[in-house]
């Protein structure tokens, strides 16, 4: 990767509050982004998030609970962005949909594929399902079903504009082919290849027609009609960081981005719609997107009419924020399914957080306490035997750390934490082994010394690893473990006995 990063994620649609599966690609993203400002500092990493405000879901709920589209979707947006505050997301730019700076730029883009000829008008006769806004063909259908969400569809007739997808086909089928990186994981790499040769692409319908829908920009060249929400949507990733010069050449500071974290539900649309949208404006496409699995309950996806819809906030409040991002990364590898529950969280806090981390800072602070009344001893002269085994195991995961959340283009949050809770358990064994309360005893003074030195300078860097995935107790341990003097608090992870 360069050396700039440039990393993103969908942007949710406001017509319901966020809940856990918001929440997982966002704390992702941050963590991606946390770490790499470490690696590259922080002026050369920019992390984009927002909202997709148009279409008719936002229309429908709006109107179900009697607001106008602009005051509906004003009120839901401060929960996202409350609910990110909440999670310690630092993102550094919040987008919407609705904003004038993306309004004008997707009316630009329009205008310029339209003065090129990508769009065109036709007449458009076939099957729509209206909850996905989408269009499909006779052939795409089992029954008079929505392939995706099973609902009704209805027959239409009207006239709309399209986008010259099908032009691109073989361009793109090319890129994919010399860009092993471009979609991860490799299993939807594959899916999204075999997909593309075994079928032939249809231009894409971008517009709808007013009178059915009049939530949406309205296309410059047509008063009758607005742009389809995913075409409109898609562009945020360009219209926030850059503009088109009076060349129609787009220049930014962050393009291409490095990543578009997504969710597996939303591969196509950017693994095809979005690169061709792009080439067809001549602008660079993406270097990754990545599509994570999904967080079920029980064998269920989440959903308001199932009634399942686990709140990110209710969770937060019971297990706290740190634990909360833990287990999101840690249970699962990214990209696979996930099961969600409390019992599973509960899990991980007790042994990983509690016993593991938990316990080694408050044993590690107990002793200073106890042998040095609260200061903490400086380095000596004297070689503990474990040291070096620690530091290689320190630089080691360093490296690796690198791979997983870097090179690889994997995003392998899970490993990267088993590997950091590796440290954390030698630490932890060699208190075991040394048992430093014999040292005190047996008047090994220089080697108690050297050893609780051991400890704390171990501990400090879990705490610099982890600091992508848990700020919040990164900067705990190192109040807790602070310059001279400790400060020993509670407890970072009480046990949970029951839920
Ligand atoms: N608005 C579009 C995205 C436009 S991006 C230019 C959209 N919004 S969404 O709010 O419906 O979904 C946003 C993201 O949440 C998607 O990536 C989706 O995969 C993810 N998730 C929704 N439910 C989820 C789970 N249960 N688990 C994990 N992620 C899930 O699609």
């Amino acid at each position: 990767m360069a050396n700039n990063f440039y990393i993103t994620t969908p942007l949710y649609y406001v017509n319901a509050s966020p809940h856990i599966g918001h929440s997982y690609t966002n704390i992702a993203a941050d963590c991606l982004a946390r770490y790499m400002r470490q690696l590259l500092g922080k002026e050369n990493v920019w992390f984009l998030t927002g909202t997709d405000e148009h279409g008719q879901k936002i229309q429908k709920a709006a109107l179900e609970q009697g607001y106008s589209p602009q005051d509906f979707t004003d009120r839901m947006v401060v929960k996202f962005k409350e609910l990110w505050a909440r999670l310690n997301i630092s993102y550094d730019d919040f987008i919407r949909t609705t904003e004038e700076r993306h309004v004008h730029f997707v009316q630009k883009v329009l205008d310029i594929l339209h003065r090129n000829k990508k769009i065109y008008l036709a007449k458009y006769e076939g099957w729509y399902c209206t909850p996905c806004e989408t269009f499909w063909t006779q052939m795409q259908l089992k029954d008079q079903n929505c392939p995706d969400c099973k609902r009704p569809l209805e027959r239409i007739s009207e006239t709309n504009y399209f986008f010259r997808l099908s032009e691109y086909q073989d361009w793109l089928i090319r890129h994919i082919k010399t860009h092993p990186e471009f979609i991860r994981p490799q299993f939807r790499y594959n899916e999204v290849l075999s997909f593309l040769e075994l079928n032939r692409l249809q231009d894409l319908c971008i517009s709808r027609p007013k009178q059915r829908l009049g939530w949406g920009i309205p296309l410059p060249f047509s008063l009758q009609h607005v742009t389809y929400v995913w075409f409109d949507a898609l562009i945020n990733y360009i219209s926030a960081v850059g503009r088109f010069n009076e060349r129609d050449h787009y220049q930014s500071r962050w393009w291409p981005a490095d990543v578009h974290l997504i969710g597996k539900d939303i591969l196509r649309q950017h693994a095809i719609y979005w690169p061709i949208m792009l080439r067809a404006l001549e602008i660079e496409p993406p270097v990754t997107i990545f599509a994570h699995g999904w967080w079920m309950v029980g064998q269920d996806k989440m959903s308001k009419s199932r009634g399942n819809v686990i709140s990110p906030l209710e969770m937060v409040d019971r297990f706290g924020i740190d634990a909360y991002r833990y287990f999101l990364l840690r249970d699962i590898p990214f990209g696979l399914d996930g099961n969600f529950s409390e019992e599973a969280i509960v899990k991980r806090l007790n042994s990983d957080l509690a016993n593991d981390l938990g316990n080694l800072v408050y044993r590690t602070l107990s002793m200073i306490e106890k042998y040095y009344q609260g200061v903490i001893p400086p380095p000596t002269k004297f070689e503990e035997a474990q040291a070096k085994e620690i530091e290689d195991k320190i630089e080691s995961i360093s490296k690796e750390l690198k791979d997983y959340l870097s090179t690889s283009y994997d995003f392998n949050f899970s490993s990267a934490l088993e590997d950091i809770w590796e440290l954390v358990n030698m630490a932890n064994r060699y208190i075991e082994f040394k048992k430093p309360w014999n040292l005190l005893k047996e008047s090994k003074t220089e080697q108690l010394q050297a050893f609780i030195r051991l400890l704390v300078d171990t501990i400090r860097k879990i705490a610099n690893l982890l600091s992508a995935f848990m700020p919040q107790t990164a900067e705990a341990i190192n109040q807790q473990l602070g310059m001279n003097r400790i400060q020993k608090g509670k407890p970072l992870f009480p046990r949970i006995e029951s839920i």
